[in-house]
């Protein structure tokens, strides 16, 4: 399949891997890329530049295919070394950055001399024509569904990838809520060029998280997410646990008054003990909806050709059985 997601990042199928913290190592990024998709480094992840130059170096020695780094700018005070982590992407030679958070203005010359096509993830419309403006090459358009932080307007994918295609001239994949091939599909009907898929990835054989979180992933139903953070407008979507429970508790008991010390136990230092410990209940980390689709740990091959095979036997067979007469009885599970 080509779209302008393909072209533009050079892969063989519009599916991109989120970043995501303590998740997107090189094993993944690799794995995905491999399987034709793009994978990306979390570039946070990594304490220092330094070592997100090793870990830029490492996946390049799993995989010759392109993948990218993400970027995500923080609402923090002690913000990290940005044009230090900027000169590690640039030396590592890659050309393709997933940005997120907050506006990546301030870097795009950077990034632009080097060369780098960069996709910025946004949850509205009026985001995203920023990043159009400020001389993005694409967007991640992040619905209401995702895992991680859906932002504060509470549109879902179904509105919001219709009103970004009726906006923005550069291309965009849908974000949030993507599982599977008819994800990729209604992607494609809505406008989008593609998919960008966080909390399914994580399910993967070669996700380099613990067994538990996988299972956890499978076990989990569409409504086991909650939304937390919200008087603090840092709005973050969570797999329900006991830690979060608790939260919810004193976001309910401290109302408009929360302040980040309140809920510092569930927050702070959360995604090693999950992600590599499998502590499940140690604290709020990011999950979407869509785990209520995930049923199975496939490697990341397995996925994507899963994906791409029932993407066109979707388009081949269904929707042009509804047009050519022979497909009312037709059901694709
Ligand atoms: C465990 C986890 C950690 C994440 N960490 C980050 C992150 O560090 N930076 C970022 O830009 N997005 C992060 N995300 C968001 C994903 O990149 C992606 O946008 C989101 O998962 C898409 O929604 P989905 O989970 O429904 O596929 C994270 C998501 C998950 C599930």
């Amino acid at each position: 399949m080509k779209t302008a997601i393909t072209e533009l990042f050079g892969i063989e199928h519009p599916i991109i891997q989120g970043g995501m913290h303590f998740v997107g190592f090189a094993e993944l990024a690799a794995a995905v890329s491999n399987a034709g998709g793009l994978g990306i480094i979390t570039g946070l992840t990594q304490k220092t530049p330094e070592l997100l130059a090793k870990e830029i170096a490492r996946c390049r020695d799993m995989t010759d295919k392109p993948f990218g780094v993400n970027l995500t700018f923080l609402p923090t005070f002690a913000a990290p070394p940005y044009p230090e982590y900027i000169a590690a992407i640039v030396e590592g030679g890659i050309k393709a950055v997933e940005t997120a958070g907050r506006s990546p203005e301030a870097y795009m010359p950077a990034l632009k001399a080097a060369g780098i096509k960069v996709i910025h993830k946004c949850t509205s419309v009026r985001h995203s024509l920023k990043a159009e403006r400020i001389g993005c090459d694409a967007v991640s358009v992040d619905g209401f569904e995702c895992g991680g932080h859906p932002g504060e307007d509470d549109i879902p994918n179904m509105i919001l990838l219709p009103r970004a295609a009726e906006e923005l001239k550069i291309p965009f994949v849908a974000s949030g809520g993507m599982a599977d091939g008819r994800s990729l599909v209604a992607a494609l009907s809505l406008g989008a060029a593609g998919m960008n898929m966080g909390t399914r990835f994580i399910a993967t054989k070669e996700a380099p998280v613990h067994q538990n979180v996988k299972n956890a992933l499978v076990a989990a139903t569409e409504l086991d997410t909650r939304l937390i953070m919200r008087a603090l407008r840092n709005t973050e979507r969570v797999l329900k646990n006991s830690n979060v429970d608790r939260l919810l508790e004193i976001e309910r008991e401290k109302g408009a008054k929360l302040t980040i010390d309140d809920i510092h136990d569930q927050v702070a230092g959360v995604y090693p003990k999950v992600m590599l410990d499998g502590q499940m209940d140690a604290g709020a980390w990011s999950c979407g909806m869509v785990a209520g689709l995930i049923h199975d740990i496939p490697s990341c091959k397995e996925l994507v050709d899963r994906i791409m095979t029932e993407a066109e036997t979707i388009i081949r067979s269904r929707l042009m059985g509804f047009l050519d007469g022979t497909g009312a009885t037709r059901k694709v599970a």
